[in-house]
């Protein structure tokens, strides 16, 4: 499967909301095959559709880079049942190269949704799985990591965002 070109800061698709799946056609099975291989090969842990200019409400998740025992998820037109805690971590974004930054997110995240075979899953998530899909779900709403900035964080990338938002 072909992988995909991944959009960067300033392109428009990345501030869209993604609509609903309505079912797990072979389009859809290709769109996550494609995915998943742009995801490997750029070396990220996770990916949403919109980042691959498809307005989907599809994202994975792959955190074998940091656990041995993890394997490539797929949440097909994910709901965040709960969110609870609160923890500064680092993080980063594909469509954002080289911008790494500490915010604020909910330390536990539990979620519902479809997998490729149509099943519903429940997964309650901690550590770095609830940071990435909460991440990722993020990018289903048109938000990007940018917006949980602090103020003094985003004025001091402020320059680095206008250079980026110009080549995209
Ligand atoms: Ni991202």
């Amino acid at each position: 499967m072909a992988e995909r070109r991944i959009v960067t800061y300033g392109d428009p698709v990345l501030r869209e909301v993604s609509e609903p799946v309505e079912e797990i056609s072979q389009e859809i099975k290709d769109l996550v095959s494609s995915m998943a291989d742009t995801l490997k090969k750029a070396n990220g842990l996770g990916l949403a559709a919109p980042q691959v200019s498809v307005l989907k409400r599809v994202f994975i998740v792959d955190l074998s880079a940091v656990d041995i025992n993890a394997t490539l998820k797929v949440f097909i037109n994910p709901e965040i049942l709960k969110t609870s805690g609160e923890i500064e971590m680092e993080e980063g974004c594909l469509s954002f190269p080289g911008m790494y930054q500490k915010i604020r997110r909910a330390s536990e995240a539990k979620v519902r949704a479809t997998d490729l075979d149509g099943k519903v899953f429940e997964m309650e998530a901690t550590g770095i799985a609830a940071r990435a899909i909460l991440h990722e779900y993020d990018h289903l709403e048109g938000v990007l990591f940018i917006d949980h900035f602090s103020p003094m964080a985003r004025a001091l990338v402020k320059g680095r965002l206008r250079k980026m938002a110009k080549v995209s």
